[in-house]
């Protein structure tokens, strides 16, 4: 009950989803205080047996569902040498992944909740050439094409104004740059979410609907998250953490299996001229 107040506030204006999201978000970060949750994704499995697994560190096992969204969300691009900026980053851990393994001449990752910047700043302050900032994905605070590719996981459904973002990642981006994107919306959004790429100008050079992936992560998960948010989280939180999390059991997993809700990943770009 909670979970669904909660989620249809968010829709009565931009300006109290934006508040909504930023206060969930640095509620979050002050409840992991082991830092076990630096990453937030619902994670991607793939579903071709063909697939090279990614080969992690110890430290970032338990972040491997999360980090295989990365990877899916990045690969098509190879970003040896190239200037990375992360828009809602979180805590961090999907920035360190691709600042340490894909060795971006420079990260930057940002992000609306305080608190996650504070954790980022001091956690990963020994990752040469990743930097965090606080700012607003609607309004960043960054300097005209600056970026040579913007990545931007599950974090624009929180966004007041998609609009005002995309003109905003058109604005930082160098001519020829990318968006690499990934997140979900009400399945019936999904030609608005296509629609505001083409008008902000952008050029959609892969669409793909990732709800299987998603769900197969979200099984695979489920114990780990499960015990995660009984230890972390007060009783009478616990079922919107399922349902954000999207547990099995939750509306949101039955959404993503019914196809209400549509995960998708694309790769735009911005053009040369
Ligand atoms: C589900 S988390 C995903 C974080 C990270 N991308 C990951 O995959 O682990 C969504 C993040 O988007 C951030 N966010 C939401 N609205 C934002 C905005 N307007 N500007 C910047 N960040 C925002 C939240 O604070 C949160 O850290």
């Amino acid at each position: 009950m909670l979970a669904q107040l909660f989620d249809a506030a968010c829709y009565l204006s931009p300006d109290i989803r934006r508040f909504l999201i930023r206060n969930w978000f640095q509620y979050l970060s002050a409840l992991d205080k082991d830092a076990y949750m630096t990453c937030m994704n619902l994670g991607y499995v793939s579903l071709d047996p063909h697939t090279e697994q990614l080969t992690l560190n110890d430290e970032d096992i338990h972040n491997h569902y999360c980090l295989q969204m990365y990877h899916h969300v990045v690969h098509t691009i190879d970003l040896e040498g190239l200037d990375v900026l992360e828009v809602g980053c979180g805590r961090g851990g999907g920035a360190s992944y691709v600042k340490r393994y894909l060795k971006p001449k420079s990260l930057t990752g940002v992000d609306i909740s305080k608190n996650a910047i504070t954790f980022c700043n001091n956690f990963y302050h020994h990752v040469e050439g990743l930097h965090f900032l606080q700012g607003d994905a609607e309004n960043l605070p960054l300097a005209d094409n600056t970026f040579d590719v913007i990545i931007n996981i599950e974090s624009s459904y929180g966004y007041g104004r998609m609009k005002h973002f995309l003109a905003e990642a058109v604005r930082v981006l160098r001519p020829g740059g990318y968006l690499l994107f990934a997140d979900y919306r009400n399945s019936e959004n999904i030609v608005t979410l296509q629609k505001s790429f083409l008008d902000a100008g952008l050029t959609i050079l892969n669409n793909t609907c990732i709800n299987d992936n998603v769900l197969k992560a979200l099984d695979l998960d489920h114990e780990r998250k499960q015990q995660l948010i009984e230890q972390k989280v007060p009783p009478f939180l616990r079922k919107v953490f399922f349902y954000f999390a999207a547990q099995q059991g939750s509306e949101m997993y039955r959404w993503l299996k019914t196809g209400m809700v549509d995960y998708r990943s694309f790769v735009l770009s911005k053009s040369t001229s």
